[in-house]
């Protein structure tokens, strides 16, 4: 754990997020082609997960991007946006590396998420989650989310995502 580091991505390092593109190409690929299927994977990746997209979301959207490195392997990332008129802070990605699991990397993102929104004077943290994503459920559910709505989303070309939203306030 030692060895972990955390680096925001800057609004013009394409390089970085050329880096985490393809981090996220991997791990998408195996997670969610057998929850949703390689076609819609494939077009989620395109849509919100190109080098493009990650720069144009940090540049015009709000988003801040995080990679996580053991030493100078990239092995999770997450991407969140504050909502001031809300006090809320979306956690828009939340990812580690499947050899990297386990190891209480995403107990760490969390540590940092949690700051992020105390600076900003935020009350809650909201997320979406694929119903079938049972897994990741049960460890938000142990990090402290709980799960307040469901939410089915048209992402276009026929696709949808078939959501719980959850929520951690902050302070619990
Ligand atoms: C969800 C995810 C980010 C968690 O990352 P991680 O680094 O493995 O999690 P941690 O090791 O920090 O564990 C966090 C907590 O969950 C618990 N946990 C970890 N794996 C678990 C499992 N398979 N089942 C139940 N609990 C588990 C841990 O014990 C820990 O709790 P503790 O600190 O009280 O002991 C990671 O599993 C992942 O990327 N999953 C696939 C992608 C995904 O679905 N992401 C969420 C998208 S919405």
């Amino acid at each position: 754990m030692d060895r972990l580091s955390l680096v925001e991505l800057s609004r013009d390092d394409r390089e970085k997020a050329v880096e985490l593109a393809e981090l996220a190409r991997v791990i998408w690929t195996e997670h969610y082609t057998p929850l949703i299927g390689a076609e819609q994977v494939g077009y989620m990746l395109s849509k919100f997960q190109s080098a493009e997209c990650i720069l144009n979301d940090i540049a015009v959207n709000d988003y801040r991007y995080f990679t996580v490195y053991d030493g100078s392997k990239p092995v999770g990332y997450f991407a969140v946006r504050p909502e001031l008129d809300k006090k809320a802070l979306f956690l828009s990605k939340f990812y580690v590396e499947k050899n990297n699991r386990g190891r209480g990397i995403a107990r760490r993102m969390l540590e940092k998420i949690s700051n992020i929104a105390g600076e900003c004077g935020l009350d809650y943290i909201w997320l979406t989650v694929n119903k079938h994503n049972d897994t990741s459920i049960r460890i938000y559910k142990r990090l402290g989310f709980r799960i307040v709505e469901e939410l089915v989303t048209d992402i276009g070309s026929g696709f949808v995502m078939d959501d719980y939203k959850m929520r951690l306030d902050i302070g619990e």
